[in-house]
């Protein structure tokens, strides 16, 4: 097998991009044909960011789980898919082959369909790291449910708005997931979630950890069962069937849930033809992977980075994906090396906030682990300083690996920036060159394109993005005009992607992080926004302004302004009821690292929050504020200054 789309060296790369940008009907209609359709499309691209409308390869019929599973029977059906690492070492890895994929995900398609899913029906997944997650959302698929995949770290309420949201009428979950040495009772939070709700008319548990469960009759049934139910049906003489569903190209293949700078999180909606071609294409050029080779991406597929990098471009490009269900740090620091080693792992793709945190363990943890198998090693989810770069190239890749800086995001549905491995440079915290099809701009607060280089020689400003590729967002559920509003009204007639970038001579760009008043707390999204309401719904707290500072494991730590009345407790327990708070309202992904009790928040006259001296004080940067003379009462400023934490 070889994908004749691989770009092989720098004047390829050159080559191809001027044609992805000059003539992108015949660039991705010639990379489209790669993969199997049942009928072609009618016309490769149409669009406008105006509405916004986006469609690739409209009229074209296909069902992605033959792209990623039935496609590479004949050839591949006895090769690893999925190989499977548990969190607790001692207990037994599953190999999974094509072919069991198959037949698996067959099953599934078979159990969604005697419990009454249909073509385009919402099914939420929130389940733990195991391969029936990933049956899950290929059984979904093959049938063209939606799926709307939660991570296992968002609570019940998180997960009631999204069912809600969604009007998803379908869950699967499992009794509870391992993660290092606890055990997260996933069951538990959906029925939580589940108190009042009426719309949800069947829940799916898979057992994972036997922990006990409350099962409804009538609503909750087991995945053994139903599974073992569908294996009849499915399988006969031996051999293994379930009719794929026939999709459109623009068909919805799922929503996944996403914070902005603004309110409740958004459902971004990606659909099946342009997003498969998008995760495919990336994967295989900016990995450069080889047929054989094992990719171990370490995300969870509760975001984006584990659907596109670790479902459906590795399955759709016949790869073998490593999926893990621990912690890095479980049950000691050498845990992804004991992996690397064990599995004769090929490519590592993970976030910095892992890289920082195994740092800090020094190189005890990696000696005498064999790393001689890695070949390529990828970074994602914010920007690599340069001291964790380098500790990943001399110590992972022992300064034989390329390593890619891979930029995108949820909305992009796979990797818009980076080097490919081995073809383009390198250049440590740089994501350096867009892939074909991507065409960046650079653009001030009023939208004018930047021209003029700062003191650095470099272009500096708002990232946005001017035509579409295959892998952008096509909709926000349920309400296309916050799709508009979000991403395509800041600046008109662009996408605007929230982060801000540096650009240098060769064209190549430097993500310098978020613009808007959106976090990026170990890699994950999360609003301040949100966090606020979160903070909000304490009875205690009269009101809340939350911002960024620079956190040395996690990127960005959460720091919370908080003006407290009444008298319940000392700042120490009051503290604890906020964090539990945010937990039962968002999760505990979202909980404030500090909490500064104020007595005033610096206000404009018109009441606007000037959340600018805020990041500045909690950056520790409190000897230049800025203008303060706008303020209402410039007093509260020194107030909360020397009360800094
Ligand atoms: C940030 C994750 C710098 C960025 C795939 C973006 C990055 C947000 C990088 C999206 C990178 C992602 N360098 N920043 N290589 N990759 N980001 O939706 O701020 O969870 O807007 O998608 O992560 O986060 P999301």
């Amino acid at each position: 097998m070889s994908y004749p789309y691989q770009i092989t060296s720098l004047e390829q790369y050159h080559r191809d991009y001027q044609k992805s940008v000059d003539n992108p009907q015949d660039f991705w209609g010639s990379v489209a044909e790669n993969f199997l359709w049942r009928k072609k499309w009618d016309k490769v691209l149409e669009w406008n960011f105006t509405e916004p409308k986006v469609e690739w390869f409209k009229g074209g019929k296909l069902n992605i789980t033959e792209n990623c599973i039935d496609r590479y029977l004949p050839t591949m059906g006895d090769k690893p898919a999925i190989i499977w690492e548990p969190n607790n070492p001692e207990d037994r890895v599953r190999i999974v082959t094509y072919n069991r994929l198959h037949k698996r995900v067959c099953q599934f398609a078979q159990v969604l369909k005697n419990n009454g899913v249909k073509k385009g029906d919402r099914v939420c997944i929130y389940m733990g790291m195991v391969p029936e997650l990933a049956y899950a959302v290929l059984g979904c698929a093959r049938i063209g449910a939606i799926h709307s995949v939660i991570f296992g770290g968002f609570s019940a309420q998180s997960i009631a708005d999204r069912l809600e949201d969604a009007q998803a009428a379908y869950i699967v979950t499992c009794d509870g997931a391992y993660r290092g040495n606890k055990d997260i009772p996933l069951k538990s939070v959906i029925d939580d979630a589940l108190i009042g709700n009426k719309t949800v008319k069947r829940v799916i548990v898979y057992t994972r950890t036997r922990t006990p469960v409350s099962m409804i009759k009538g609503r909750d049934v087991w995945w053994e069962d139903e599974m073992e139910y569908a294996e009849t049906q499915v399988e006969k003489d031996g051999v293994v069937s379930f009719p794929s569903e026939e999709m459109d190209a623009e068909d919805p293949l799922f929503i996944l849930y996403t914070s902005g700078s603004t309110g409740k999180p958004k459902g971004v909606v990606h659909t099946v033809g342009g997003y498969m071609v998008w995760t495919n294409y990336t994967f295989v050029n900016v990995f450069q992977y080889q047929p054989g080779q094992i990719h171990f991406c370490t995300a969870d597929i509760g975001w984006i980075t584990g659907h596109s990098y670790i479902v459906y471009g590795p399955l759709s490009a016949g790869a073998t994906s490593l999926m893990f269900e621990g912690v890095p740090t479980w049950p000691d620091a050498g845990r992804f090396w004991d992996i690397v080693e064990k599995h004769k792992v090929d490519i590592l793709y993970t976030a910095p906030t892992a890289i920082r945190s195994l740092m800090g363990f020094g190189t005890a943890p990696l000696q005498g682990k064999n790393l001689s198998s890695l070949k390529k090693l990828g970074t994602v989810g914010e920007p690599i300083n340069e001291e964790a770069w380098h500790w990943y190239d001399e110590h992972i890749g022992k300064k034989q690996c390329p390593i890619v800086d891979t930029w995108w995001q949820t909305e992009t549905g796979g990797t818009l920036i980076s080097n490919l491995a081995g073809v383009t440079p390198a250049i440590p915290s740089w994501a350096s060159l867009p892939m074909p099809g991507v065409q960046p701009l650079l653009v001030d607060e009023k939208g004018n394109e930047i021209t003029e280089k700062d003191e650095h020689g470099m272009l500096k400003g708002n990232l946005c993005i001017k035509a579409p590729w295959p892998g952008i967002l096509r909709t926000t559920y349920g309400d296309h005009e916050r799709c508009r509003t979000n991403y395509f009204a800041t600046y008109p007639g662009l996408y605007f992607t929230g982060d801000g970038a540096l650009k240098d001579d060769q064209g190549n760009y430097r993500i310098t992080g978020r613009v808007d008043d959106v976090l990026n707390v170990s890699g994950h999204r999360i609003g301040t926004a949100e966090v606020e309401n979160a903070i909000n719904m304490h009875a205690g707290v009269v009101e809340s302004a939350v911002v960024g500072y620079p956190h040395d494991v996690k990127g960005q730590g959460i720091y919370a302004y908080v003006i407290f009345s009444g008298h319940h407790g000392d700042d120490a327990s009051r503290r604890q009821d906020i964090l539990q708070t945010v937990s039962r309202v968002i999760g505990p992904i979202a909980k404030p690292d500090k909490i500064q009790f104020v007595n005033g928040l610096p206000k404009t006259r018109s009441g606007k929050i000037m959340r600018r001296i805020l990041r500045k004080i909690a950056e520790g940067e409190v000897s230049n504020l800025g203008d303060t003379s706008t303020l209402l009462d410039p007093g509260v400023v020194d107030e909360i200054k020397n009360g800094k934490l």
